[in-house]
């Protein structure tokens, strides 16, 4: 698979132009951390080996960087200058790699960003622990920014944080849930969810910009929502590179949700589909051990003749529109509206 739709645009200019932006704050702020949360925590973000050497990342170690692209593209998009959001993209980068830290725990994922992930290569307490560090730093570094403006951005994490925690949740609730009958995760409840699990960080990522620079709440609020819905086009992507995607691409195994049985949207869509695959599937879920290798790349097939891949792809661009129609809905620098245009594009076609 190249993309979800098979298009595979290339990552947009304004990801590595936004990294050089924020790259020499972030890297100030891990330095300020004990030594061993400080390995791991750079280890996290692609700068080192799990020895601490430097140098030893290929390709995309560090990830996308796209929640720190937002909070500058936020801060343009109201008219106020890229540097007022640095501390706003620090934090939400930090957080991110946080919740990564930690989802990978509690997910049970043993590779993330094209290496170990945290608790594969320092064991679980210390992974706990680089969390800990990462995410008591983000709240640090945005505090730092000082004033009303800095407080009012802390509310706002604080707020997106305690969002994430309820999708994370709900998330890790669902597993334990039937796949059919009246206890089954319909669609809307996938939505909420996600809404929160990925659409909270990426809407405070949106609108910390513009609040470290003081824009007016209605502006705030619109790109605020904008986030959130980009959020939640982000994560239905997710869903389908966690079966169709590339390993060497995304950095992530493949089949990892299917092994686990976890309720992702393409599966929940080919089990509403009520076709004679979508009910194939069903008895291939039904039961209560993991899917072998064979079963996941069986299942793979029955989720997408039953049109759960193409049902997700076209749920993501329900949520590009919406995130387009909030920016639309407010006056915002229209070369800036045009970047996040671009950038939400490449969140749908992208393979990595
Ligand atoms: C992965 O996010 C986790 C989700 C919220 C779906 P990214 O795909 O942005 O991860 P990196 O930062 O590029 O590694
Ligand atoms: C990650 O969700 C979202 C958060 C860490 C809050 P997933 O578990 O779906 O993301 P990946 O597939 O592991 O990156
Ligand atoms: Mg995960
Ligand atoms: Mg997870």
């Amino acid at each position: 698979m190249t993309s979800p739709t098979g298009l595979q645009a290339p990552p947009p200019p304004v990801l590595d132009r936004c990294r050089e932006l924020v790259e020499p704050a972030l890297r100030a702020a891990v330095r300020t951390l004990h030594p061993w949360p400080r390995r791991m925590a750079s280890f996290s973000l692609g700068w080192c080996d799990a020895d601490g050497l430097p140098g030893a990342d290929a390709g995309n170690g560090g990830g996308k960087g796209v929640r720190q692209a937002l909070a500058v593209l936020g801060a343009e998009a109201v008219g106020a200058p890229s540097e007022a959001a640095v501390a706003g993209a620090v934090a939400v980068e930090l957080v991110h790699t946080f919740s990564l830290v930690h989802d990978d725990i509690m997910d049970g994922d043993e590779r993330r960003r094209h290496r170990d992930s945290a608790w594969k290569a320092f064991g679980t307490g210390p992974a706990v622990l680089a969390g800990d560090a990462l995410f008591a730093l983000a709240v640090e570094t945005l505090a730092g920014a000082g004033g009303d403006r800095g407080a009012e951005a802390v509310r706002h994490l604080s707020c997106a944080l305690r969002e994430l925690v309820h999708g994370q949740a709900d998330d890790l609730l669902f597993e334990n849930r039937p796949w059919t009958g009246p206890q089954a995760v319909d669609i809307p409840a996938y939505r909420a969810m996600a809404l929160r699990k990925t659409g909270s960080l990426l809407g405070c990522a949106m609108t910390v910009g513009p609040v470290l620079a003081g824009a007016s709440p209605l502006l705030s609020a619109a790109l605020a929502e904008a986030g959130r819905q980009l959020g939640a086009a982000f994560q239905a992507v997710d869903d389908l590179l966690g079966i169709w995607g590339d390993p060497e691409s995304t950095g992530k195994p493949v089949h990892s949700d299917l092994h686990r049985k976890k309720k992702t949207l393409p599966v929940l869509a080919a089990l509403a589909s009520d076709s004679a695959a979508g009910h194939r599937l069903a008895l291939l879920l039904d039961s209560d051990a993991p899917l072998d290798a064979a079963d996941a790349y069986c299942a793979a097939g029955l989720v997408e003749e039953a049109g759960g891949r193409a049902f997700t792809l076209a749920e993501a661009r329900r949520h590009v529109a919406a995130a387009h129609d909030c920016l639309d809905s407010v006056p915002l620098v229209p070369r800036t509206v045009e970047e996040l245009r671009a950038l939400s594009e490449f969140l749908i076609d992208r393979r990595l």
